[in-house]
C-alpha cells in the first residue's frame, strides 16, 4: 500500500524547510510553500532554471525521468544536479536552489543556449601546457608598447592556428605567456601526445617568426614549455563583457611551476611524473631531473624527452 507520509525539503540557501508529499514534485512543494523558485518552461523538463544541487538524501529522489535524463546529458549534470519540477520524493532531502535571482537567470539561460560540453563546469582529467618566450624580457625591455603589443598578438595568432590544429585550445595567455588545454574534445586520445606534437609544431612555426623578428627587431625567441597531466576544473567564466572557457585547479599551478623548473635546469620542456607516464612508452629516452617547486611541498620529478 503506498505511503502517503509527507517528506521534509530542507533549503540550504533559506535556512527553512517546506513539506513534500509524495506525488508533488520538489518544485511543486517549494512553490506552495511560496519560495521564489525559477521555473521558465512551467515545469516542463525544458529549460533547467529549476535545478537544484541535492545536499544531503540523493537516494530519496525518483529516478531522472527521460526529460529531465536528456537535459542531464545536454549540460553534463553531475548526479546530485537534477530539475525539482521533474523528481518527487521518498524521503527527506536538503537542496540548494541553483538560479536565486535575475544574474544566476541570465548565466544559466546563456549557457542553455550555448549547449556547450563545458556548459556548467566539471573536473576533467586533461593536459595542461604552459610556455613562455625565451628572450621575451629583453625584447620588452627595448621596444616600445606598440611593438611589444603587436608582435605578441602575431604569436599568439601563430600559436593559436598550430595549437588548435593539434586539437588544443588557448585558455589564458598573460604577458609572453600561454596556457593551452588538450584532451577536452576526446578524451579518449593521447592528450599529453597531442600537446607534446603542438609544442614541436610551435617550434617549427617560431622558424618563420623569428625571421620576421630578425628582419624587423634584430631579435629572435625560443619556447620554453611545462606539460602536466590532471584533474582541472573546466567552466566557462563570464564577466558580462568578456567570457572565456577557463581551467582552474592545483594542476593548472603545478604546471605553470614545471614551466618556471626550465630555467634552473637549461631545458626548453619538462614533463611532470603524470605527462612522462603517458608517453613514455612512445618517447623511450629522457634526463629526469628532481626538484622542489615553488608553492608545492616536497620532491617532484621532471622528465625531458632527449
Ligand atoms: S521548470 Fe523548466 S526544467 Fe524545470
Amino acid at each position: 500500500m503506498p505511503t502517503h507520509r509527507t517528506h521534509t525539503i530542507h533549503l540550504f540557501k533559506e535556512q527553512t524547510q517546506v513539506p513534500c508529499n509524495p506525488d508533488s514534485t520538489l518544485l511543486e512543494a517549494t512553490l506552495a510553500a511560496h519560495i521564489n523558485h525559477a521555473h521558465a518552461c512551467g515545469g516542463q523538463g525544458k529549460c533547467s532554471t529549476c535545478r537544484v544541487s541535492i545536499m544531503e538524501g540523493l537516494a530519496h529522489c525518483s529516478p531522472p525521468n527521460d526529460a529531465e535524463r536528456e537535459m542531464a546529458e545536454k549540460l553534463k549534470f553531475p548526479p546530485e544536479i537534477r530539475l525539482a519540477c521533474q523528481t518527487k520524493l521518498i524521503g527527506n532531502v536538503s537542496i540548494r536552489r541553483m538560479v536565486s535571482d535575475k544574474l544566476d537567470l541570465d548565466i544559466i539561460s546563456q549557457q542553455f543556449s550555448e549547449n556547450s560540453n563545458s556548459a556548467l563546469g566539471s573536473q576533467q582529467r586533461l593536459t595542461i601546457v604552459f610556455t613562455d618566450i625565451v628572450n621575451y624580457t629583453s625584447f620588452a625591455e627595448k621596444f616600445p608598447p606598440y611593438d611589444i603589443v603587436h608582435v605578441l598578438n602575431r604569436y599568439y595568432r601563430i600559436m593559436n592556428t598550430t595549437i588548435q590544429k593539434n586539437e588544443g585550445f588557448i585558455s589564458d595567455v598573460a604577458g609572453d605567456g600561454i596556457l593551452a588545454i588538450f584532451g577536452l574534445d576526446n578524451p579518449k586520445q593521447n592528450s599529453v601526445l597531442l600537446a607534446l606534437k603542438a609544442i614541436e609544431e610551435m617550434n617549427s612555426s617560431l622558424i618563420e617568426f623569428n625571421v620576421y623578428l630578425q628582419e624587423n627587431f634584430n631579435t629572435s625567441f625560443g619556447i620554453r614549455a611545462g606539460v602536466h597531466y590532471g584533474d582541472v576544473i573546466v567552466g566557462p567564466f563570464d564577466t558580462g563583457e568578456m567570457k572565456k572557457l577557463a581551467v582552474i585547479g592545483d594542476n593548472v599551478n603545478y604546471a605553470s611551476r614545471i614551466e618556471f623548473a626550465n630555467k634552473e635546469f637549461n631545458t626548453n620542456v619538462l614533463l611532470s611524473e603524470a605527462a612522462y607516464h603517458e608517453v613514455k612508452n612512445l618517447y623511450p629516452n629522457y634526463n629526469v631531473f628532481e626538484t622542489s617547486l615553488k608553492g608545492k611541498t616536497g620532491q617532484y620529478k621532471l622528465y625531458e624527452i632527449i
